[in-house]
This record gives structure tokens, C-alpha cells and sequence, in this order.
């Protein structure tokens, strides 16, 4: 088929072939917790429907929206699973389609539907909007093999892309896809089991007024529709465990991933090893000075970081905001790390729809402790004396104010979606189950952490405090925190941005995503990086004699969160087809929440180094 790729087109991908080979061992592990199951020859499989999407509208719709074929007697049962799925705004319906295994068949009639103006004008409505149907077949979604052209036309690669579009616009003309071919696959191994499995699921989309006939066009003389479908079933001999393959090594460029990934990990550790170094080297250096027993002359002269010990961990100013957003990243950074861990371990495959969004909603809310816990610490660290005020403050900003902003947003997008009539609403009922999880479980969590953290004894500190603060030369306009931060944050959002590509393609592209073992990797590089910057910039700010460098060692870092902000906007413009409003506030309401949590995660990293590594070589000098 060479019909043109919706949104892939521009994408211009290209395959290094070469690089295949190392993506293959990955295939046996998506699935566990997933069973396989065997099918009879002639015994029903049964395909499902998700919801209607568009990566131009990214309002997602139920498939019975359009006048689509019903099951008999209008019997629609919908099938959830978890809550991820409600949030994801999955809704997966049974259909008429009657399906059994190794049971070819062609050109059978599902049925005959009339179309009024208004069923047909909806149908037009979703084909301008690129609106993609999606099938599922034993949890198997189906897809369509396109082929990629080329730059010089060429026909190159086949791409296996989910979902088939509604129809397509030629001249102004509208093409209702009414007929589809499905292409499945079956598997057989009598040594290790009886009957069939379902390795395959490929559709083929026409349009097509009876068979073969010619296509069928949504026109006002065409009051009636015949939906029709043909099914070929042929042996395969890809294992139920790699059925998945396929759709996972063509999509999101495959292996341009590996190699982009492999090549950017490598020069941002090569480099960050290299800065390492140099700040490894300079610091023993000073350390190594100011050990020495100076003569009296040397003792005068004495510089740099050493001077401002008496200052170096003085409380800053809002510093129950600055600790209750460093307990937010923590807590973001924790759900980040388990969640991911589980997702490459493959306990989270795509398979199992909403899995990954409940259990970082999950996490996040056990996370709570960690929060309370590592804000009270601080706080305790920088104030000897602690009330109940305190704990009230702490827990409130902690517990409410992150979490508060994104109940918020959300809510404001869910109503947006609401009155849009979209299927990606989430129901009440869902939204009043995330508040009593927040109230009823992170926020008590986030108050026995406090109390937990208060309660402890402050951290153990090298160098005490002088009463009456040191005065601060003047800077250059160099050495300014802001300008310092904003150029701190590029650094740790280059750690990500091969990545971020093709999470925003599963996004908004809905593509699938699947290598998480890159994003552990990723996230690991983060964690170094952003150590690395906080510490390099407090590093040349404590030897300028600038002791203020608890807000500037988290805004280094967290200035990523503006750059992910800006390549949001690059993105929206490059790949994105988005015309509508709506889809518009979508896309920016969520992708600043992303900055947001990309922001307090970064910034935490940033100060929580920048703390250990202060202790760490205030604690190797002498002080008199
Ligand atoms: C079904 O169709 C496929 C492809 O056309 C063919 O290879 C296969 O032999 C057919 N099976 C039966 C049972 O006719």
C-alpha cells in the first residue's frame, strides 16, 4: 500500500540498518503478566474498539460516535481495567465483527447503515481531522503497513503504524475507509501447546462500494453505507513473545533510536567525566592549601571559598518554599526511579494499556513521605527550633501547593474536553478517586514525613553559622545567579532531548514508546548532570565570596524546565498538526506541567548534591 504516512511523512526517518541487530535481543521481555492464549481452529477471537484518535485534534472520541456498525442489538459493553486507563481516557467497546481463527473469508457484509446529513457531515468531520480508527484483537492493536518514501521517491521501508485512518480526502472528495482486509497471523508449536495463538494483526483500509466496485464516496446521493470486510489468516513464525516487535522496532524510528541515544549518552558522560575532573583537581588543590599551616602573610591573604564558612549554610530567605519544593522534586524524582525501574524490568508494557500512568500516579502518592521527610530535614538543618507552626506550613506547602497546581490544570483541561464532548474526559467519579487519594493518602503521608523529619536531629553541619552575616563583594555582571541559571539549565536538558523526541511522539503522535531501559539510562545521566552544573556554579559563586547558593544550586538545574518549555513550542511547530484551539490549550496546559515537574525534579537534584558535596570539602579543611 503507498498511501501517503499521516504526520510520519515529515518525519523523514531514516534506517540504519546496521544498528538492527542490536535491537533484536530486547524482543522477550514485554510481556509478563500478560498470558498468551490459545485459540481452536474456527474458535471466535473476538475484536475490540478503542477510541477514535487524532494526533491533529488529539481529541480523542468512542467509536460509536460514528455511525459505525453496532453489535446486534446495540449491545455496547464498555471494558475497563484499571484507572490509568479512565485517565488515558481509553474506552474499549466489543463490535460485530465475527472473526474465527483460520477461517478465511472475503468480502462479507457487516452490515448496511443509512448516513443523514448529520452522521455524514460527522464522518467528513473526522476524516479532515485525520481521525485514526483503533482495533484491538487479543490485547494486539491493529496497524497498517505504510511505505515510507524516500527523499528521492524511492519506495524504502515499510512502517508499522497503529490505528487506520477513517478515510481520506482526494480533490475535495471524501472516501469513507468502509471496507477493510484484515491480515492475521497465527502461530503454532504443538511441542509446548495445543491450538493457535495471535501473533499478527495488520489491516488493510478502502474504500469501497460493494466489492470491488469502486470507492465509496460520502456524498448526499450515497445515503446508504455497506461496511464489508475480508479476512486472511496465514502462518507466521514470530512467537507469541515478540509479537510486539514489530510495531515497537518500526515505530519512533526504531533504530535511529539506538543510535542516537548511544551516541549522545556517550559525549555527555565523556564530557561530564571531563568536568568532573577539572573540579575534582582544582578542589584538591585548594584543599591541599588550606591545610597547610600558613605563615602569618599567606593567613591575610587567604581567598576564595574557605572565607565565606561562617555563611556557607545560612538559612535563605522563603526557605520553607525552597525546602517544601526540594521535598516535591525529591518526590517526583522517586516516582520517576521506581516507576521506570518496573517499566524496564517490562512490568508496564504496552500491553497492558494505563498501566504505566496508575502506577506513577501510585508512586507518586507513596512518594509523599519522602517529600514531608527530606523538606523537614532541611528545614529542621536550618532552624534549630521547630514548632507545630512549622509542621502545619511545611506539610501544607509540601503536600498541597506541586500536587494543588496539577489537580488544577488538569481539571481546567478535563473540562475543556468535558464540554467538547470528547471520550478523553475523565468522569467525575475518576476525578473525586484522585482527591480522596490525595487527601485521603499523600497528604497524610507527606505529614507523618514531616513529622518524621522534624523530629529527627538536624543534619550534622562542618562549620557553624556566625551570628551577624558576612558582606558580599560586589559581583560582575557575569557572576549574576540569573543569568548563571539560565545558562546552568541547558546542560541537563541536553541529557534528555534525544529522548524527549519520542516521548512527545507517543504523546501526541500516539506512537508507541517502549525503551525504557534508554530512560533509565537517561535519567541516570540526568542525575549526573545536573549534580554536575549545580555544583561547578555554587562551586564559582562560594569562590567569588557569594554565599547565597541554596535557591541559585536548585535554579541551575531547574532552568531546564524553561528549555523543555521552549522545545515545547519548536515541537508543537514542527511535527504537530494541531489547528484547534482546544487541542492547542491541550497540548500547552500539559506540556507546562511537564516543564514544571521536569523543573522541581532537576532543581532538587541540583541542591541535594550541592548540600553533600558543601558538607563534604567544608568538612576536609581546618577552620580556626
Ligand atoms: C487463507 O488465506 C491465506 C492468504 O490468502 C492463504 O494463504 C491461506 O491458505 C488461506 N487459508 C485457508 C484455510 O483457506
Amino acid at each position: 500500500m503507498s498511501s501517503p504516512v499521516p504526520n510520519k511523512g515529515r518525519l523523514g526517518v531514516r534506517y540504519y540498518s546496521v544498528v538492527a541487530a542490536l535491537a533484536a535481543p530486547c524482543g522477550a521481555f514485554y510481556l509478563p503478566g500478560v498470558a498468551p492464549r490459545q485459540y481452536d481452529e474456527g474458535a471466535t477471537v473476538e475484536l475490540m474498539v478503542d477510541k477514535l484518535t487524532s494526533s491533529k485534534a488529539q481529541l480523542p472520541f468512542g467509536y460509536y460516535t460514528l455511525k459505525y456498525c453496532t453489535p446486534p442489538g446495540g449491545n455496547i459493553q464498555h471494558q475497563v481495567e484499571n484507572l490509568g486507563e479512565v485517565l488515558a481516557g481509553e474506552e474499549i467497546e466489543n463490535s460485530p465483527y465475527v472473526i474465527k481463527m483460520k477461517v478465511n473469508r472475503s468480502c462479507a457484509e457487516l452490515c448496511k447503515q443509512p448516513l443523514n446529513k448529520e452522521e455524514r457531515d460527522k464522518f467528513r468531520h473526522a476524516i479532515d481531522n485525520e481521525y485514526m480508527v483503533n482495533w484491538i484483537i487479543d490485547n494486539l492493536p491493529a496497524a497498517t503497513l505504510y511505505t515510507e518514501l524516500s527523499n528521492d521517491g524511492k519506495a524504502t521501508q515499510q512502517v508499522t503504524l497503529p490505528g487506520f485512518p477513517v478515510g481520506r480526502v482526494e480533490d475535495g472528495h471524501y472516501y469513507l475507509h468502509n471496507n477493510v482486509e484484515f491480515r492475521l497471523n497465527w502461530h503454532k508449536n504443538p511441542e509446548k501447546y495445543e491450538g493457535f495463538r495471535f501473533v499478527g494483526f495488520e489491516v488493510q483500509p478502502k474504500s469501497d462500494i460493494g466489492c470491488g466496485l469502486g470507492p465509496y464516496e460520502l456524498r448526499e446521493e450515497n445515503s446508504d453505507v455497506t461496511f464489508s470486510y475480508s479476512v486472511d489468516w496465514i502462518e507466521s513464525d514470530v512467537r507469541w513473545a515478540l509479537r510486539w516487535d514489530r510495531y515497537l522496532k518500526l515505530t519512533n524510528g526504531g533504530q535511529v533510536h539506538w543510535f542516537s541515544i548511544l551516541n549522545s549518552t556517550a559525549i555527555i558522560l565523556f564530557l561530564s567525566g571531563m568536568v568532573g575532573t577539572i573540579l575534582l583537581r582544582t578542589l584538591w588543590r585548594d584543599i591541599a592549601k588550606y591545610n597547610e599551616v600558613p605563615t602569618a602573610e599567606e593567613a591575610k591573604e587567604d581567598a576564595g571559598w574557605k572565607l565565606v564558612h561562617a555563611d556557607v549554610f545560612r538559612a535563605p530567605p522563603h526557605s520553607t518554599l525552597l525546602a517544601s519544593l526540594f521535598g516535591s522534586g525529591l518526590q517526583l524524582l522517586g516516582m520517576s526511579a521506581v516507576t521506570l525501574i518496573f517499566a524496564a524490568a517490562g512490568f508496564l508494557s504496552p500491553a497492558n494499556r494505563g498501566a504505566l500512568l496508575q502506577s506513577m500516579l501510585l508512586m507518586f502518592t507513596m512518594m509523599g513521605y519522602l517529600a514531608g521527610y527530606s523538606a523537614a530535614r532541611l528545614v529542621k538543618t536550618w532552624r534549630e527550633t521547630v514548632g507545630p507552626q512549622d509542621l502545619f506550613t511545611l506539610g501544607l506547602y509540601t503536600g498541597m501547593l506541586f500536587p494543588g497546581i496539577v489537580f488544577l490544570v488538569f481539571f481546567l483541561l478535563d473540562l475543556m474536553l468535558w464540554s467538547a464532548g470528547s471520550s478523553g474526559a475523565v468522569p467525575f467519579t475518576t476525578l473525586l478517586a484522585i482527591m480522596m487519594m490525595w487527601f485521603g493518602i499523600s497528604v497524610p503521608l507527606v505529614l507523618l514525613g514531616t513529622r518524621m523529619g522534624l523530629s529527627k536531629p538536624p543534619v550534622e553541619l562542618p562549620c557553624k553559622v556566625a551570628m551577624l552575616p558576612r558582606s558580599i563583594p560586589s559581583q560582575s555582571a557575569f557572576s549574576n545567579p540569573v543569568l548563571m541559571s539560565l545558562v546552568g539549565g541547558v546542560l541537563p536538558f541536553c541529557a534528555v532531548f534525544t529522548e524527549l523526541f519520542f516521548i512527545m511522539s507517543s504523546l501526541w503522535l500516539h506512537q508507541f514508546y517502549y525503551m525504557f531501559g534508554f530512560l533509565v539510562v537517561a535519567l541516570l545521566s540526568l542525575v549526573i548532570i545536573c549534580s554536575e552544573v549545580s555544583i561547578g556554579f555554587t562551586y564559582l559563586q562560594l569562590t567569588l565570596e557569594d554565599y547565597r547558593w541554596w535557591w541559585t544550586s536548585a535554579l541551575c538545574s531547574a532552568s531546564s524546565g524553561i528549555y523543555l518549555m521552549m522545545y515545547s513550542v519548536v515541537y508543537f511547530h514542527m511535527w504537530l498538526n494541531i489547528t484547534s484551539s482546544t487541542a492547542t490549550f491541550l497540548y500547552y496546559g500539559y506540556m507546562a506541567l511537564a516543564s514544571t515537574s521536569f523543573a522541581l525534579l532537576t532543581g532538587a537534584i541540583g541542591l541535594g548534591s550541592t548540600f553533600i558535596f558543601l558538607r563534604a570539602i567544608y568538612g576536609s579543611i581546618k577552620i580556626d
